[in-house]
């Protein structure tokens, strides 16, 4: 079953996990003068790396760091933000794994934008600047093959909850695709808090009596079999979209498989900021040049059976499974709530012993996916254990209500345990057939 619950709160404090911030400014202490770094030649290249993918005209982040005039009124704000390492938003523990899409700066780095910021923003001379940073124009993969749009733009009220809100949208693809890259981006995506979008195959019964083309809420489904459904599906992930989330971009010879006629299901949950707006989604798709060796699945480890005690401070939930046949780990994304605290990722080796892949300090607002740096062969038998950890008392600052038992729900006053994580497996296997055990390896089934 795949489903993200729902994260509501509009407004959010970053909570600063590990702080590490007593770096020495570049020259401080020692008392020689060292030439402050300047906009155009130390700073900018840091801010084309590691900021602009968010911070620019049309992106997530509220102001464009592009030009001097855009980034000088801000020098004080991002010196505080990086050297608090709240920005880049990057959530995972740097004792464990190597990840691709870790856009963490260097102390070097830090340094040199803090000792900007302290000599009063300097801009410096323009002719030392970098070329200027060209992104493909809406999208952060390279210009789509396909864009695949809601056709009917969802109406947002101002205020209140919105029930998660699905629009199917036919692909008409008369042949089977292989998609080697794929982004979501909604046109409001200040009113967008997650956006799943699944592949319905032609012969998925999935929410078949639903209307496609426009936009429902489970609550106006007449069956009641499907109203049920509509959070409950085995069709795969094409990808998840949250704040912060990077596009995904499988390596050449690995793609997700999307059958001749399938349709996307935009599975959206919208957030209220006051506004009335309208919100139209598309997912940009860039095909495999060539059929690829590999199929990438989306796999999770749930537990749906978590109890969580009022007041619980360091809550933890864990939950095991064996791969039931080998696979290559891509990338893992943890899924919680309001009450998130922590996530883990390990492999369970057959002496016991237990190698920690992941472990995030985590935070409910931004919802990454973790790309290994290098795809981790798993045999077959491999033992995967997910520990997830919520805190349950009044000193969580989103915690909705201290006093409450929270148990398994849709509702961010309720609780998931989600460890998604991407595999390649070979091109002809599809996720039933991967979950045929070619012989019993024991241990829990998943
Ligand atoms: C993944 C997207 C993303 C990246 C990458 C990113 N930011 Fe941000 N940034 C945001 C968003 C979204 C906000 C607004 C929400 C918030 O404040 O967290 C923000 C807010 C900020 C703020 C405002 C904080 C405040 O006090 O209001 C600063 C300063 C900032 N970013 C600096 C940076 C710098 C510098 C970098 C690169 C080193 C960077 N950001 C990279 C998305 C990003």
């Amino acid at each position: 079953m795949t489903k993200l619950g729902t994260l509501f709160v509009t407004v959010f404090t970053i909570l600063v996990m590990g702080l590490t911030s007593q770096m020495p400014a570049v020259g401080t202490g020692r008392g020689e003068k060292i030439p402050a770094p300047t906009f155009y030649k130390d700073v900018v290249p840091i801010l084309q790396n590691k900021c602009q993918s968010c911070h620019r005209s049309g992106e997530a982040a509220p102001m464009p760091l592009v030009t001097y005039e855009q980034t000088r009124p801000w020098a004080e704000k991002i010196a505080a933000a990086v050297e608090m390492r709240m920005m880049p938003p990057w959530f995972a523990d740097p004792r464990y794994g190597h990840f691709a899409n870790d856009p963490s700066l260097s102390e070097e780095q830090i340094a040199t934008i803090a000792a900007w910021a302290k000599a009063g923003a300097p801009a410096g001379d323009a002719r030392d600047a970098p070329a200027p940073r060209m992104w493909s124009e809406g999208w952060n993969i390279p210009p789509p093959d396909l864009v695949v749009k809601m056709p009917r733009p969802v109406q947002i009220p101002a205020r209140g909850e919105v029930e998660y809100t699905y629009e199917i949208v036919s692909t008409h693809f008369a042949e089977d695709k292989w998609v080697q890259m794929a982004e979501v981006r909604p046109s409001s995506a200040a009113h967008v808090h997650h956006a799943v979008v699944y592949i319905r195959p032609p012969d998925s019964p999935w929410l078949r009596h639903a209307p496609v083309g426009e936009p429902f809420t489970a609550s106006m489904l007449s069956d009641p079999e499907e109203r049920r459904q509509a959070h409950e599906t085995t069709s795969d992930l094409l990808l998840v979209y949250a704040p912060g989330s990077a596009p995904d971009r499988w390596a050449d010879g690995m793609a997700k498989f999307v059958p001749a006629g399938s349709d996307l299901v935009f599975q959206m949950h919208y957030t209220t900021n006051g506004e009335v707006a309208s919100d139209e989604t598309s997912a940009g798709l860039v095909f495999a040049k060539s059929p690829p060796k590999q199929r990438v699945i989306t796999l999770q480890l749930n537990n749906h059976a978590l109890i969580i005690p009022p007041g619980a401070e360091d809550f933890r939930v864990e939950v095991q499974g064996t791969l039931p046949n080998d696979a290559t780990l891509l990338s893992l994304f943890p899924h919680m709530h309001l009450r998130g605290k922590r996530f883990e990722y390990d492999i369970v080796h057959g002496d016991g012993s237990v190698e920690t892949l992941l472990r995030v300090n985590y935070h409910f607002h931004w919802q990454l996916s973790y790309k290994l740096a290098e795809p981790r062969e798993l045999k077959a038998g491999t033992r995967l254990r997910a520990v997830a950890w919520y805190d349950n008392s009044r000193n969580n600052p989103h915690n909705p209500d201290p006093e409450k038992t929270v148990t398994w729900g849709d509702q961010t006053s309720e609780e998931m345990m989600v460890g998604f994580f991407d595999v390649a497996v070979p091109a002809g296997m599809d996720k039933w057939k991967y979950f045929i055990r070619r012989k019993e390896v024991g241990g829990k089934e998943r």
